[in-house]
């Protein structure tokens, strides 16, 4: 059994411990959020928070995450409210939408950070996501405005 904490609740998961995350997260605990695109860790789609920091689960062994705290985009906000999501619907974000959840959870990790990120800070920290819909620039300006009205 591996204990792990998802966002917030104590799971104990009978599985194997070279396990990827996003599996266990999709599978054993039915958080459906979180998107599986390379399972190399090249996309991002698949990002959640370790103890606050952006990880990419597909790469992340459920063994390694004994007394660790996971945060899925499930958890992000209890009603879907975090900052970066609200202006990731007033800017009209996503289009196919597989990559956002991970976009968010790079986002919000970024502004918890850097109140006040620069276009530079912006594409630092999101470089390495891949939106094959192209919604860089409105990721950019979603990111914005959300620091503005945090
Ligand atoms: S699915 Fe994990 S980085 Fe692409
Ligand atoms: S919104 Fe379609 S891949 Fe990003």
């Amino acid at each position: 059994m591996i204990e792990v904490t998802v966002n917030g609740q104590a799971h104990r998961l009978d599985a194997d411990p070279d396990m990827p995350l996003l599996w266990a997260l999709r599978d054993l605990v039915g958080l459906t959020g979180t998107k599986y695109g390379c399972g190399i860790a090249q996309c991002g789609a698949c990002t959640v928070h370790v103890d606050g920091v952006p990880t990419r689960s597909c790469q992340t062994r459920l063994g390694d995450l004994a007394g660790r705290r996971v945060t899925t985009i499930e958890g992000l906000h209890p009603e879907g409210r975090h900052p970066v999501q609200v202006a990731w619907v007033e800017h009209q974000v996503p289009q196919c939408g597989f990559c956002q959840s991970g976009q968010i959870m790079t986002a919000a990790a970024l502004l918890s950070e850097t109140r006040r990120p620069t276009d530079a800070d912006i594409d630092a920290a999101m470089a390495g996501h891949i939106c094959r819909c192209g919604t860089y620039q409105r990721i950019r300006a979603a990111i914005h405005d959300a620091a503005a009205k945090a």
